[in-house]
């Protein structure tokens, strides 16, 4: 049933407005075979000055964040005497404030942990929750049919209970080594004094202008500059005022007291369901991370409520039943055993996976050898096979989607792969009265319906509805791969349903193609999520692969960029990091002291 709507909420505008989408439509014409002078030299004609200019190098640690600002702050901390788990949390408020369409106060995510002290891996997961007044069928219409006045994903309805501070306060409490307060200083300090606009956020707000105006606290912020936002100073203060508060108080700063009654009240005013019961409530978990083999590495990554790890593991079970460095990367040999495994995979997405403190995922199951040997003898290479001819479980009894991906690793060994969000860029467009803080749209990773995609395409049963105090399912998969007891690469990505894919072939280009950093960060990439039948190729200049796939029945789009990813390796005692040009601003940096 939906519930009254309010005037902010009748206007469809959940999309960007297009008029000067230079960057997305020209990366078309990178070459695939990079260099990096090709996607930097590209990106200045542009306008852009990427912030990675060539492979970075680090003795001591690595930092790699999708803002500089950020990985210059997570260097700061680490040179400081904090650990990797200290420079995260401080990254993860920073890029609050100096990547606000994706980092977030106002959302929540997923961190993967490797802790040299304990030999231990971690995760934790302060994911979004339903609020207590959510209902299934909260965006249906009342003769059941899905209401698309984009109620999931624009405004106040739209809004999951944030984790994220949640998640790393508990982070703190457990491995966090200087004071919290120490954490916050420099969000706080560019949130209070502004930091220069980058041409490419300057282009972001302006193609997110309609969205990010509609209600006048957002617009008051994100818009004040329109329509030249290039080289003007970002200024945030409510939201320096809130994170001071956090500063002092913890995490109770942000989910008890005036922060926590401000959400509630603008929620209340403004047709939003999350209450102070919500947020005093809210509690992130840790859980046991799932842990695989490929090829003799050991696979570390994220358990439900994301479906990225799950999904990782049982298609590197799939693929390591041939041979891939055989094949010739991206040939269309290649892209169609991986398209076809990827169908496999993202169709039992769409049936079995959810919260498992809510629903039995059958993790045992998808992640077997059993399994993968099932689908293995179903695929046949040469073909297309009809994504109708795929069903959920065959064998057992959904950028511009945002979302931010960062990792670090400290001079002891320890490793911090997170990735968090606000799902869509800027999230529901919704700041929170006097906070400064931009609101998740979380509630449209829920399945609205059986058969209603969401805003990735992706689909949803039973194990994804809406039910109070839910997680909603997710694709963000942090990951770390581990050689011999030792670091070989940890890697994460944005991008909504695309991150599976990206961190899978991110595993593949380290793994089978002996790739080193820049060319597997550089690589173009496919992506294939079963429904729709589509395949996304980042390959548009190689008309003959191109043609070759469409001859096999594939239906073919040009996504280009898809999406970009954050990786760090470890080398003969040396960390490497490189900051993917598909976003401009991202920077990995390893200036790290010995101590
Ligand atoms: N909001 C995107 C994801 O969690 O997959």
């Amino acid at each position: 049933m939906v519930r009254q709507i309010t005037n902010g909420q009748k206007m469809l505008q959940s999309k960007a407005i297009i008029n000067k989408n230079l960057y997305f439509s020209c990366l078309l014409f990178i070459t695939l075979s990079l260099s990096s002078s090709e996607p930097i030299a590209y990106l200045n004609t542009l306008g852009y000055k990427p912030a990675q200019k060539e492979m970075a190098y680090g003795d001591n640690g690595m930092v790699t964040t999708q803002h500089f600002l950020a990985t210059s702050v997570g260097e700061k901390i680490l040179n400081k005497g904090g650990n990797a788990y200290d420079a995260s949390i401080a990254i993860a408020f920073t890029l609050a404030v100096v990547l606000p369409r994706a980092g977030n106060i106002g959302g929540g995510g997923f961190m993967v942990m490797y802790d040299k002290d304990t030999s231990k891996a971690y995760s934790i997961d302060y994911r979004e929750k339903a609020p207590e007044k959510s209902f299934r069928d909260m965006y249906l219409n009342e003769d059941g049919s899905f209401n698309n006045q984009n109620l999931s994903t624009f405004g106040y309805l739209s809004s999951g209970v944030p984790g994220t501070v949640a998640g790393l306060w508990e982070v703190h409490q457990k491995f966090g080594s200087l004071p919290w307060n120490d954490l916050l200083e420099d969000a706080i300090f560019y949130a209070e004094n502004g930091f220069n606009i980058s041409s490419y956020m300057a282009d972001v707000l302006y193609n997110y202008n309609e969205k990010m105006s509609f209600f006048p606290e957002t617009k008051k912020i994100f818009q004040a500059d329109f329509p030249d936002f290039r080289n003007k100073k970002f200024l945030q203060k409510d939201l320096a005022k809130t994170l001071r508060i956090i500063s002092l108080k913890g995490k109770d700063g942000f989910y008890k007291g005036d922060i926590a009654k401000k959400i509630s009240e603008d929620m209340r005013a403004n047709g939003g369901l999350i209450t102070i019961n919500d947020l005093k409530n809210y509690n992130p978990v840790w859980r046991e991370p799932l842990v695989s083999s490929y090829r003799s590495n050991q696979i570390i990554t994220m358990p439900p409520p994301s479906s990225g790890g799950v999904h990782i593991i049982q298609m590197l079970n799939i693929l390591e039943k041939y041979n891939l460095s055989e094949f010739e990367h991206n040939s269309s040999d290649y892209i169609n055993l991986l398209s076809e495994v990827m169908k496999y995979a993202y169709a039992d997405r769409s049936k079995y996976l959810g919260d498992p403190d809510f629903y039995d995922v059958p993790v045992k199951k998808i992640t077997s050898n059993q399994y993968a040997n099932q689908i293995f003898k179903e695929i046949n290479l040469g073909m297309s096979k009809s994504s109708s001819d795929i069903h959920p479980g065959m064998y057992l009894n959904n950028e511009s989607h945002e979302t931010t991906h960062f990792s670090v690793a400290d001079i002891k060994g320890n490793i911090v792969s997170s990735t968090y969000t606000l799902n869509s860029t800027f999230g529901s467009g919704v700041v929170i009265r006097g906070t400064g803080i931009l609101m998740n749209n979380e509630m449209d990773d829920f399945s609205a319906a059986p058969g209603i995609p969401n805003q990735f395409g992706l689909l949803g049963a039973e194990a994804n509805e809406i039910v109070p105090m839910k997680r909603p399912l997710s694709s963000m998969t942090p990951t770390i791969v581990m050689k011999e007891d030792e670091l070989f690469f940890t890697t994460g990505s944005p991008g909504g349903s695309r991150i599976i894919s990206a961190v899978l072939q991110s595993i593949l280009n380290i793994v089978d193609f002996d790739m080193n950093l820049e060319k597997a960060t550089f690589a173009k990439r496919i992506h294939h999520q079963w429904q729709p039948d589509i395949l996304e190729i980042e390959l548009s200049v190689n008309e003959k692969v191109k043609s070759e796939l469409e001859s096999m029945g594939y239906l073919i789009e040009i996504k280009d960029p898809l999406t970009c990813i954050q990786t760090i390796m470890y080398e003969d005692g040396k960390y490497t990091g490189y900051g993917d040009f598909r976003r401009p601003d991202a920077l990995a940096s390893g200036n790290i002291h010995d101590r």
